[in-house]
């Protein structure tokens, strides 16, 4: 009963839970579903621009591309090790991405088709997780909201590599200039299913906001990107592919169409372009890095041993 009590006042008061304060169950397993997920996200999240990096336009691309790449790979140490701290080994959490039983973010089923699509990644894709991750910053959980400040900055680079690179393809040709707005037409929809179904279908939402897990809800991080986006996409010149994107002065916010939520669940539930893809690729890339795993726990055995 006292734990309970002190638990609470923790949330209630905005201080942190660190990992050996005694927590409820529900708000562990919630929060390692979470971080997993945001975990596998992020080294999902390699693949589609990785995909780039052998065939970038110029060395200096090449070198922005490899270091973002890399980056997101940090990024999923970083929330491995925060989930380590709640019990969840990353070894399970590995195999249990490899055998679908753990999400990711369904962005990462999209195809990139064009060095434009690494524009747009950084410019929508990061900025939809800026807007996701920045209030993560202030989560109750001590240790993973350490986490997110490093990468909300981390991110927030990436988003202006982005930008940069749709500026200049957008200085260009004719033609560089059609593929950056194709890509745009491809991107803007599953961007906006970044932040999850409605509110009212947000099974999770509610305990997590009570726990202090979650700071804002799916519809208004969805919105705050929207209103975001809309001077971005002015400045560089693209048209958002919604022609019910209106500003609505009296909500003081921008009113936008409907989303097709039978895509969102069905590249949810693994029907996406590329959801088998990416899962067999990071299976094979598992087992191939396995006697990297083996070599470095013998060798840590060994000093271990040596002291
Ligand atoms: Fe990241
Ligand atoms: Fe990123």
């Amino acid at each position: 009963m006292d734990l309970e009590r002190e638990f609470e006042q923790t949330v209630a008061a905005d201080h942190r839970v660190e990992p050996r304060d005694w927590m409820p169950d529900g708000y562990r397993a919630t929060l390692v579903r979470q971080i997993a997920q945001h975990a596998h996200s992020e080294i999902i999240g390699m693949q589609p621009e990785g995909n780039w990096i052998s065939r970038a336009p110029s060395l200096r691309r090449k070198a922005i591309l490899l270091a973002k790449v890399q980056d997101e790979a940090g990024h999923g140490l970083y929330l491995y090790a925060a989930a380590e701290t709640l019990g969840a080994d990353r070894e399970e959490l590995t195999e249990k991405l490899i055998a679908g039983r753990q999400k990711y973010s369904s962005i990462f089923n999209y195809p990139t088709l064009t060095y434009a699509d690494v524009g747009v990644i950084g410019w929508l894709v990061d900025g939809a997780a800026i807007c996701n991750q920045v209030p993560l910053c202030r989560t109750s959980y001590g240790p993973y909201a350490r986490a997110m400040i490093r990468v909300c900055k981390e991110e927030s680079f990436h988003q202006r590599q982005g930008y940069e690179l749709l500026m200049t393809m957008m200085s260009g040709t004719e033609q560089q200039r059609a593929l950056v707005q194709e890509s745009v037409d491809r991107w803007w929809w599953p961007s906006l299913m970044m932040f999850g179904p409605p509110d009212a279908e947000s099974s999770n939402t509610e305990q997590s906001m009570l726990w202090r897990i979650k700071r804002h809800t799916n519809d208004e991080l969805r919105q705050r990107f929207v209103d975001m986006s809309v001077p971005q996409a002015a400045k560089l010149g693209v048209t958002l592919p919604d022609p019910h994107l209106v500003w609505n002065a009296e909500r003081g916010h921008h009113d936008f169409g409907e989303i097709d939520w039978t895509e969102f669940w069905q590249v949810v539930k693994g029907a996406g372009p590329c959801n088998a893809q990416r899962v067999e690729h990071r299976r094979k890339a598992h087992e191939d890095g396995a006697w990297v795993r083996e070599a470095a726990t013998a060798y840590a055995r060994k000093k271990e041993q040596a002291a």
